[in-house]
């Protein structure tokens, strides 16, 4: 045996590098390398759930008797110690030590002596660091998802306050056919109800526990995996120890998750942006969610749905990041995987932001009544109210759709809105109107007369307020 393949003691170069895997290394690791390599900068935001991982993990050892009551007892307590000096901000992290995994353990080890070393039986970094990711994401969403009820619940209130308040509703951002408020609000309401369901989705497919794995085929100890993941309170183990060290999906679909989310709320922004200028003044925001312009005194700028419009582009980018990061890797684990904690992070944290934004606004939100009520007065909002008036006194709807749009060109040219003609004025293009025609060309008459489920009739907007107040009670 040539000096430099000696085992590692004392003194050889090896013992100057990592004591996790320094073992076959003849050198210790390039400087440049070892900070460009390590993780634990970002990864010890995981350190509870790398806790909480490792004493399910001894419970098990001890239960499977490769410990001794005694070794698991040293174990937790030596790791609870730990994670009070991380809480307390007494902890030292060493970027040599390259992870949060490998800083706890060498924690450990230096406070109970060599049953530290004993944690590491029967398990791998790889299953390790996969199920502290999934634990943390599962709090993550048991955060995220209290917050977006709480939303979901002012724009619902807001929504019945708002049941009979009539705004144009537009398509191309012209105006269309009058709608209410509250309709329009619980639209926005029915998109975060989907974006809370695939939240859900997310927190069921990732509740499976890699425990076990160990580096890829599983280990030779007699562990049990169904042990651990009860303790985790995981739903079962993972199928499969390849798949389990290696995918990142459920990483992936919280960012899928979270960037649909963000465009729904985006969209949102945008018309609360529009709402705010002075072209439309619909609403009013209060002051505490805008702020003003260095230069231009008179200014109050919406930032808030700003800055989350904004942010969805990180988010997205997230989104395609990890699906990037996983899209060639082989089985089983890859250090690439490493990169998906920083995406992951930033996702949930934006995520969380603009939703609390976003819950904290809504139910701040002041309508303008007369000027939304005044911009549906304009525009030719029930144009089709009168062709669907005249199908019913036994014209074609192409006919009177033909009627209609004739009207609307003699109300531009004589700046009149169809409800401010004269009866004979409307006579001149079909002779079936009537004194009756007045009835559908007000505005709440054009809104009560869609009252069917899912219509913008002031009593459905209600009752369906009401469902939705509903379903939120049912979750849990
Ligand atoms: N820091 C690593 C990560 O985040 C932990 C797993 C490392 N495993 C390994 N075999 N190098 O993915």
């Amino acid at each position: 045996m040539s000096n430099s393949e000696k085992p590692a003691n004392s003194d050889t170069p090896a013992a100057k590098t990592n004591q996790a895997w320094g073992g076959r290394f003849n050198e210790p690791v390039d400087a440049f390398v070892e900070r460009f390599t390590a993780s634990v900068n970002f990864d010890k935001r995981l350190y509870r759930q790398d806790i909480q991982g490792s004493i399910a993990h001894a419970r098990m050892l001890a239960e499977a008797q490769v410990l001794t009551a005694q070794e698991r007892d040293q174990i937790i307590a030596g790791l609870t110690d730990i994670e009070a000096q991380i809480d307390a901000g007494q902890f030292v992290w060493s970027v040599p030590l390259e992870d949060v995994h490998m800083n706890i353990e060498a924690a450990l080890t230096q406070k109970i002596g060599i049953v530290g070393k004993k944690l590491h039986t029967g398990r791998s970094r790889n299953d390790q660091v996969a199920t502290d990711i999934k634990l943390w994401l599962r709090d993550q969403i048991d955060q995220i998802a209290p917050i977006l009820t709480r939303l979901q619940r002012g724009m619902i209130e807001l929504a019945a306050k708002e049941a009979s308040t009539i705004m144009p509703g537009f398509t191309h951002l012209q105006t269309a056919q009058p709608v209410t408020f509250g309709h329009h609000l619980l639209a926005w309401n029915e998109m975060l109800e989907r974006d809370y369901s695939r939240l859900q989705d997310c927190r069921k497919r990732l509740n499976q526990s890699p425990l076990g794995a160990a580096a890829l085929a599983g280990t030779t100890y007699p562990i049990n995996r169904q042990f651990t993941a009860e303790a985790l309170f995981f739903d079962r183990p993972t199928e499969n120890s390849l798949d389990s060290v290696s995918d990142r999906d459920f990483a992936i679909e919280f960012c899928a998750f979270a960037s649909m989310l963000m465009t729904h709320l985006s969209r949102m922004s945008e018309e609360l942006v529009l709402w705010t200028s002075a072209q439309f003044q619909f609403i009013h925001l209060p002051d505490r969610f805008c702020t003003g312009s260095s230069i231009m005194p008179q200014k109050k700028n919406p930032d808030v749905p700003e800055l989350v419009r904004g942010k969805t582009g990180r988010v997205n980018g997230h989104l395609v990041a990890l699906l990037t990061l996983m899209k060639s890797q082989p089985l089983a684990y890859n250090k690439d995987n490493q990169e998906d904690k920083e995406p992951l992070f930033d996702a949930v944290d934006t995520v969380s932001d603009c939703l609390r934004a976003f819950a904290d606004m809504i139910p701040a939100i002041e309508s303008r009544k007369e000027i939304m009520f005044e911009a549906a007065r304009r525009g030719f909002s029930t144009a089709t109210d009168l062709a669907d008036y005249l199908v019913r006194k036994g014209i074609a709807f192409r006919d009177s759709h033909e009627i209609v749009g004739k009207s609307v060109a003699y109300g531009i040219a004589q700046n009149k809105d169809l409800s401010e003609m004269t009866l004979e004025e409307l006579q001149q293009f079909s002779p079936e109107i009537t004194a009756d025609v007045f009835n559908v060309l007000t505005l709440e008459g054009s809104v009560a007369a869609r009252n069917h489920l899912g219509g913008t009739a002031p009593a459905q907007v209600s009752a369906a307020a009401g469902r939705a107040l509903a379903r939120l009670a049912e979750r849990n």
